[in-house]
């Protein structure tokens, strides 16, 4: 009887870890380590690495007018290959070769959350 009640205290835990939604925190890490700097912690294109000389602003990620304009595919590509791949400023940098693809593909979700839009269908 002891064993069961200890293998369901164990199975309870092991529930209760696997609700924390552990990609989704890491997203969070990876974007305040590499993207907060320039785009904001909470996405406004407002980071403290910005400074009047920026010839362009960061994205506001908030701004789901402009966000909608994007795929996510075109997302994920400017993120993997910077600015100028998009013909867009290279103070974007390439994280290609920094992140993986499936920390790219948690960023692009994540930031569909901060502007709170689907994106450019199709
Ligand atoms: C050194 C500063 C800097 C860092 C760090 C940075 N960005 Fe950017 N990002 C920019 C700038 C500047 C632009 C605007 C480029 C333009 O409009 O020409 C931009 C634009 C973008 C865009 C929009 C591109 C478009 O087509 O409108 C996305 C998406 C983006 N960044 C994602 C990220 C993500 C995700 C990270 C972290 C992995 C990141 N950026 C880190 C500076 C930065």
């Amino acid at each position: 009887m002891k064993y069961v009640t200890t293998l369901a205290a164990v199975t309870g835990l092991t529930a209760l870890l696997n609700a924390v939604p552990a990609a989704a925190a890491d997203t969070e890490m990876v974007y305040q380590f590499y993207c907060a700097q320039c785009h904001g912690s909470t996405g406004k294109g407002d980071g403290p690495n910005v400074t009047k000389d920026f010839p362009v602003s960061p994205r506001n990620f908030t701004d789901a007018a402009e966000m909608n304009k994007l795929s996510n595919a075109d997302v994920k590509n400017v993120i993997l290959d910077g600015g100028p791949s998009v013909s867009k400023s290279p103070m974007m940098p390439p994280w290609g070769k920094t992140l993986t693809e499936e920390e790219v593909d948690g960023l692009v979700q994540y930031l569909r959350v901060i502007c709170a839009c689907e994106g450019k269908q199709g």
